[in-house]
Protein backbone atom coordinates (compact mmCIF):
# COMPACT_ATOMS: atom_id res chain seq x y z
CA UNK A 1 0.00 0.00 0.00
CA UNK A 2 3.17 2.36 0.63
CA UNK A 3 4.36 1.63 -2.28
CA UNK A 4 1.56 2.01 -4.21
CA UNK A 5 1.04 5.51 -2.21
CA UNK A 6 4.61 7.24 -3.21
CA UNK A 7 4.38 4.93 -6.63
CA UNK A 8 0.88 7.48 -7.32
CA UNK A 9 2.73 10.50 -5.60
CA UNK A 10 5.77 10.22 -7.71
CA UNK A 11 3.84 9.64 -10.85
CA UNK A 12 1.58 12.46 -10.01
CA UNK A 13 4.81 14.84 -9.30
CA UNK A 14 6.43 13.62 -12.80
CA UNK A 15 3.03 14.61 -14.37
CA UNK A 16 2.78 18.34 -12.96
CA UNK A 17 6.66 18.17 -13.74
CA UNK A 18 5.66 17.58 -17.69
CA UNK A 19 2.84 19.94 -17.80
CA UNK A 20 5.33 22.82 -16.09
CA UNK A 21 7.83 21.69 -19.44
CA UNK A 22 5.20 21.60 -21.51
CA UNK A 23 4.08 24.84 -20.89
CA UNK A 24 7.84 26.51 -20.70
CA UNK A 25 8.96 24.78 -23.83
CA UNK A 26 7.68 26.28 -27.06
CA UNK A 27 6.36 23.94 -29.93
CA UNK A 28 9.08 22.96 -32.50
CA UNK A 29 6.72 24.59 -35.00
CA UNK A 30 7.21 28.03 -33.00
CA UNK A 31 10.74 27.27 -33.12
CA UNK A 32 11.43 27.13 -36.44
CA UNK A 33 8.87 30.21 -37.07
CA UNK A 34 10.81 32.24 -34.35
CA UNK A 35 14.23 30.66 -36.12
CA UNK A 36 13.22 32.14 -39.62
CA UNK A 37 11.79 35.33 -38.51
CA UNK A 38 15.13 36.34 -37.06
CA UNK A 39 16.85 35.59 -40.14
CA UNK A 40 14.65 37.19 -41.61
CA UNK A 41 15.76 40.19 -39.89
CA UNK A 42 19.03 39.10 -40.92
CA UNK A 43 18.88 39.20 -44.37
CA UNK A 44 16.37 42.58 -44.60
CA UNK A 45 19.04 44.30 -42.72
CA UNK A 46 22.51 42.78 -44.79
CA UNK A 47 20.81 43.55 -47.87
CA UNK A 48 20.86 47.24 -47.88
CA UNK A 49 24.63 46.69 -46.87
CA UNK A 50 25.24 44.64 -49.43
CA UNK A 51 23.89 47.03 -52.32
CA UNK A 52 26.28 49.85 -50.76
CA UNK A 53 29.33 47.48 -50.80
CA UNK A 54 28.67 46.70 -54.25
CA UNK A 55 28.23 50.08 -55.05
CA UNK A 56 24.58 49.97 -56.42
CA UNK A 57 23.01 52.74 -54.08
CA UNK A 58 25.34 55.55 -52.58
CA UNK A 59 27.28 54.31 -49.62
CA UNK A 60 26.26 55.96 -46.17
CA UNK A 61 28.97 54.51 -42.76
CA UNK A 62 25.24 55.58 -40.49
CA UNK A 63 23.16 53.25 -42.65
CA UNK A 64 25.73 50.43 -42.54
CA UNK A 65 25.85 50.89 -38.75
CA UNK A 66 22.15 51.44 -38.75
CA UNK A 67 21.27 48.20 -40.20
CA UNK A 68 24.29 45.91 -38.88
CA UNK A 69 23.22 46.77 -35.37
CA UNK A 70 20.02 45.14 -36.45
CA UNK A 71 21.82 41.75 -37.68
CA UNK A 72 24.19 41.85 -34.22
CA UNK A 73 20.89 41.73 -32.00
CA UNK A 74 19.61 38.90 -34.07
CA UNK A 75 23.07 36.86 -34.23
CA UNK A 76 22.41 37.03 -30.38
CA UNK A 77 18.71 36.07 -30.68
CA UNK A 78 19.27 33.74 -33.12
CA UNK A 79 20.83 30.61 -31.10
CA UNK A 80 17.41 30.50 -29.12
CA UNK A 81 15.84 29.24 -32.30
CA UNK A 82 17.84 25.90 -32.49
CA UNK A 83 16.30 23.95 -29.40
CA UNK A 84 16.80 20.28 -29.40
CA UNK A 85 13.89 18.83 -31.31
CA UNK A 86 13.18 21.55 -33.36
CA UNK A 87 14.97 19.67 -36.81
CA UNK A 88 13.65 18.34 -40.13
CA UNK A 89 13.47 15.12 -38.14
CA UNK A 90 10.64 17.11 -36.19
CA UNK A 91 9.43 20.00 -38.46
CA UNK A 92 9.03 19.38 -42.03
CA UNK A 93 8.97 22.76 -43.13
CA UNK A 94 12.57 24.00 -42.45
CA UNK A 95 15.95 24.70 -44.16
CA UNK A 96 17.97 23.82 -41.26
CA UNK A 97 20.09 20.56 -41.53
CA UNK A 98 20.23 17.74 -38.72
CA UNK A 99 23.99 18.42 -38.19
CA UNK A 100 23.10 21.48 -36.49
CA UNK A 101 21.93 19.07 -33.63
CA UNK A 102 24.69 15.57 -34.27
CA UNK A 103 27.36 18.55 -34.91
CA UNK A 104 26.44 20.90 -32.05
CA UNK A 105 30.18 21.79 -31.07
CA UNK A 106 31.00 22.98 -34.49
CA UNK A 107 27.03 24.63 -35.36
CA UNK A 108 27.99 26.58 -32.16
CA UNK A 109 31.55 28.25 -33.37
CA UNK A 110 29.70 29.06 -36.60
CA UNK A 111 27.21 30.97 -34.38
CA UNK A 112 30.42 32.40 -32.52
CA UNK A 113 32.07 33.37 -35.11
CA UNK A 114 29.03 34.99 -36.80
CA UNK A 115 28.10 36.80 -33.65
CA UNK A 116 31.85 38.40 -33.36
CA UNK A 117 32.14 39.39 -36.82
CA UNK A 118 28.88 41.18 -36.78
CA UNK A 119 29.56 42.93 -33.80
CA UNK A 120 32.89 44.67 -34.89
CA UNK A 121 31.42 44.97 -38.38
CA UNK A 122 28.98 47.63 -35.80
CA UNK A 123 32.74 49.10 -34.27
CA UNK A 124 33.95 49.62 -37.85
CA UNK A 125 30.78 50.79 -39.34
CA UNK A 126 30.71 53.78 -36.58
CA UNK A 127 34.16 54.23 -36.70
CA UNK A 128 32.94 55.23 -40.53
CA UNK A 129 36.14 54.60 -42.63
CA UNK A 130 34.81 53.15 -45.82
CA UNK A 131 37.45 50.39 -46.94
CA UNK A 132 37.29 49.10 -43.39
CA UNK A 133 33.70 48.65 -42.86
CA UNK A 134 33.33 46.78 -46.91
CA UNK A 135 36.75 44.67 -45.61
CA UNK A 136 34.58 43.95 -41.91
CA UNK A 137 31.37 43.44 -44.38
CA UNK A 138 32.85 41.45 -46.35
CA UNK A 139 34.49 38.89 -43.18
CA UNK A 140 30.58 38.49 -41.83
CA UNK A 141 29.48 37.50 -45.43
CA UNK A 142 31.60 34.81 -45.00
CA UNK A 143 30.66 33.74 -41.75
CA UNK A 144 26.66 33.49 -43.29
CA UNK A 145 28.50 31.68 -46.13
CA UNK A 146 29.89 28.90 -43.64
CA UNK A 147 27.06 28.48 -41.82
CA UNK A 148 24.52 27.91 -44.40
CA UNK A 149 27.13 25.89 -46.46
CA UNK A 150 27.01 23.31 -43.60
CA UNK A 151 23.76 23.51 -41.94
CA UNK A 152 21.48 24.81 -44.42
CA UNK A 153 19.23 23.30 -47.16
CA UNK A 154 20.07 24.52 -50.41
C1 LIG B 1 25.28 29.61 -37.38
C2 LIG B 1 24.56 29.38 -38.61
C3 LIG B 1 24.07 30.50 -39.46
C4 LIG B 1 24.63 31.74 -39.67
C5 LIG B 1 25.91 32.28 -39.12
C6 LIG B 1 23.75 32.44 -40.58
N1 LIG B 1 22.69 31.65 -40.92
FE1 LIG B 1 21.16 32.18 -42.14
N2 LIG B 1 20.24 30.40 -41.75
C7 LIG B 1 20.78 29.37 -41.01
C8 LIG B 1 19.87 28.25 -40.99
C9 LIG B 1 20.08 26.91 -40.31
C10 LIG B 1 18.74 28.65 -41.73
C11 LIG B 1 17.48 27.81 -42.02
C12 LIG B 1 16.40 28.08 -40.98
C13 LIG B 1 15.18 27.19 -41.17
O1 LIG B 1 14.67 27.06 -42.31
O2 LIG B 1 14.72 26.63 -40.16
C14 LIG B 1 19.01 30.02 -42.19
C15 LIG B 1 18.12 30.78 -42.96
C16 LIG B 1 18.39 32.04 -43.44
C17 LIG B 1 17.47 32.83 -44.25
C18 LIG B 1 16.08 32.37 -44.71
C19 LIG B 1 15.05 32.63 -43.62
C20 LIG B 1 13.69 32.02 -43.96
O3 LIG B 1 12.68 32.74 -43.87
O4 LIG B 1 13.61 30.82 -44.30
C21 LIG B 1 18.11 34.02 -44.55
C22 LIG B 1 17.55 35.18 -45.37
C23 LIG B 1 19.41 33.97 -43.91
N3 LIG B 1 19.54 32.76 -43.25
C24 LIG B 1 20.35 34.97 -43.99
C25 LIG B 1 21.55 34.98 -43.30
C26 LIG B 1 22.53 36.06 -43.36
C27 LIG B 1 22.42 37.29 -44.24
C28 LIG B 1 23.53 35.70 -42.51
C29 LIG B 1 24.78 36.49 -42.16
C30 LIG B 1 24.68 37.91 -41.97
C31 LIG B 1 23.19 34.41 -41.94
N4 LIG B 1 21.99 34.01 -42.44
C32 LIG B 1 23.98 33.73 -41.03
C33 LIG B 1 22.00 29.37 -40.37
C34 LIG B 1 22.84 30.45 -40.27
Amino acid sequence: MKKIAIGLASSIIGMSFMMAANAADPKPQDVVEYRKAVYTIIGWNFKPIVAMVKGEVPFDAAAVARHAQYVEMMSKAAPEGFTKGSGPDVVKDTDAKLEIWTNWGKFETAMTNFQQESAKLVEVAKAGDESAIKAQFGKTAETCKACHKEFRKD
